[in-house]
């Protein structure tokens, strides 16, 4: 059985630093080649591997494309990353890709890949700790003139809800390399190389990755290529970071809710359909009626048998688009459906940032509450070795498509782009529903991009050979 080498992975990758509450997302320029060299010399020691597990702080550490063209590595290597991340987020091809048109056009965002060469991820165990972290990272950056752009804070919400209310982080895919046991049926567990690199991935070849000729490998820092000896494999125990910062329109949210709805119970039962499951996490599939406290982490479902129609819950909903899971309807059987969902997954490791609109993110209190003028939202994070066919064609062919599983004017509810031209129409929600269907319009955006960029999230001897590259 393979092993993953810890030592060399970043730690966020493989755990979620849950324990560790406070976390801050800074965004950084270098000044000078080789002045960020020498910088990141003075922080990889510092870098939080998979192996350690930290109790106080973790730092973790990102770069763009620009960044990485900045850094004078050689051509080879440079061009050897994939399309998506040498262009970035913000290029036109990707922007038509991920449907960030209009208002969530990158030209109205905060921040986006121009500029930006670095990220640091600091996490503390408390808001004292963060600091002092934060305040030893601010003299190592202005030694180097490594100049902060973006801070990026968080903060964790009230029982592991996001800022409309749900439970999130529930549906997590499991990299079968670290169960101490490989279960005989491996539906659910997936192969490391669907997220990290250098290791077989679900197609059982070596997931794609950044090369460099061995001659350009002097000292011999990095491992050789599996798949041909003329190559040194920069990509092994890396991954690519997708972030995207999602501002979380929860007061809109709510009021549109009961604009459409009765009573507080059937604005949060409408919610409910267009997340796919209940605030407490509960699925619909598994609970269509009401809330079960019991079930609020079950993750052990399908649609084929249970919900073919979206009667329980909607095809159309958040939970269902971003994995379909054994029900896809361009699929001919249940088997097909779960492996072509398979190859569409995605580690999340998204923190929320901005107040919370009350508290305790109950939805009956949320549903009167005023509306502010603070921002809010998700600083969403997923980790891919493949960003076109995995975070790319989620968002593409199944957010926000709106001819997503036979439906036709539709995006994904929650986080889909809603608009209508004269090509085309996004703003409509469809609840399969006998003997009509409920069909709701006018949907606004509940999330509105703010920023976003692709980064590669090294394996710490791929850190140190672009460190000591010249
Ligand atoms: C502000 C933005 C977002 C919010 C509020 C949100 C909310 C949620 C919630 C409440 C869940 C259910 C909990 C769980 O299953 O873990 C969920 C699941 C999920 N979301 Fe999101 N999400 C957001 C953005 C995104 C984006 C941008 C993507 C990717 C394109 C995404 C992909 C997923 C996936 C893959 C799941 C798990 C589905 C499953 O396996 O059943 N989400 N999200």
């Amino acid at each position: 059985m393979t092993i993953l080498e810890k030592d060399d992975i970043q730690g966020l990758l493989i755990r979620g630093h849950g324990n560790l509450s406070s976390a801050s997302y800074l965004l950084y320029t270098f000044t000078d080649p080789a002045k960020a060299k020498f910088f990141l010399q003075e922080i990889i020691p510092k870098v939080t591997t998979a192996s350690e597990k930290p109790e106080e702080q973790a730092l973790q550490i990102a770069l763009t494309y620009e960044g990485l063209a900045f850094l004078k590595l050689p051509p080879p290597l440079l061009s050897s990353f994939c399309r998506e991340f040498k262009e970035g987020m913000s290029e036109i091809q990707r922007q038509f890709i991920l449907g960030d048109t209009g208002e969530n056009a990158p030209q109205n965002w905060t921040w986006g890949e121009k500029n930006i060469h670095l990220m640091l991820m600091v996490f503390g165990k408390d808001l004292e700790k963060l600091e002092s972290t934060l305040s030893q990272i601010k003299i190592l950056t202005a030694s180097f003139q490594v100049e902060l752009l973006h801070t990026l804070p968080t903060g964790m919400l009230h029982a592991q809800k996001e800022h409309f209310g749900f439970r999130d982080d529930i549906s997590r895919p499991i990299i079968r390399e670290l169960l101490k046991e490989v279960p005989g049926d491996t539906a659910g567990t997936f192969p490391a190389g669907e997220f990290i690199m250098g290791y077989k991935n679900l197609y059982d070849e070596y997931a794609p990755s950044p090369t460099v000729p061995d001659v350009l490998d002097k000292e011999g820092k990095l491992p050789y290529h599996p798949d041909d000896a003329t190559l040194k494999d920069l990509g092994k125990n890396g991954t690519y970071l997708v972030f995207r910062q999602m501002e979380q329109k929860v007061h809109a949210f709510w009021q549109y809710m009961r604009a459409q709805s009765s009573d507080k119970a059937s604005a949060i039962a409408l919610a409910s359909k267009m997340v796919g499951r209940w605030p407490d996490g509960s699925p619909l599939t598994l609970c269509p009626n009401q809330p079960d406290p019991n079930l609020s982490e079950a993750n052990d479902f399908g649609f084929w048998n249970e919900d073919k129609a979206g009667l329980k819950c909607p095809i159309g909903s958040h939970i269902r688009r971003t994995n379909p899971r054994d029900h896809l309807v361009t699929e001919n059987t249940q088997k097909d459906s779960t492996e072509m969902a398979a190859k569409h997954r995605m580690i999340r490791k998204g923190r929320p940032y901005g107040p919370p609109v009350t508290p305790e993110l109950k939805p009956e209190e949320m549903l009167d509450s005023m509306e502010d003028d603070r921002e809010r939202g998700l600083h969403f994070i997923c980790m891919v070795t493949d960003i076109r066919r995995q975070f790319e064609f989620v968002q593409n062919n199944w957010v926000n498509f709106h001819k997503f599983g036979g439906l036709e004017n539709d995006a994904d509810p929650i986080i889909g782009n809603h608009y209508q031209d004269e090509s085309r129409k996004t703003n409509e929600f469809s609840i399969p529903k006998y003997p009509v269907r409920r069909k709701l319009n006018n949907l606004p955006n509940f999330t509105i991009i703010k920023g976003g960029a692709y980064f590669f999230f090294p394996g710490i001897r791929a850190l140190q050979y672009m460190a000591n590259y010249d």
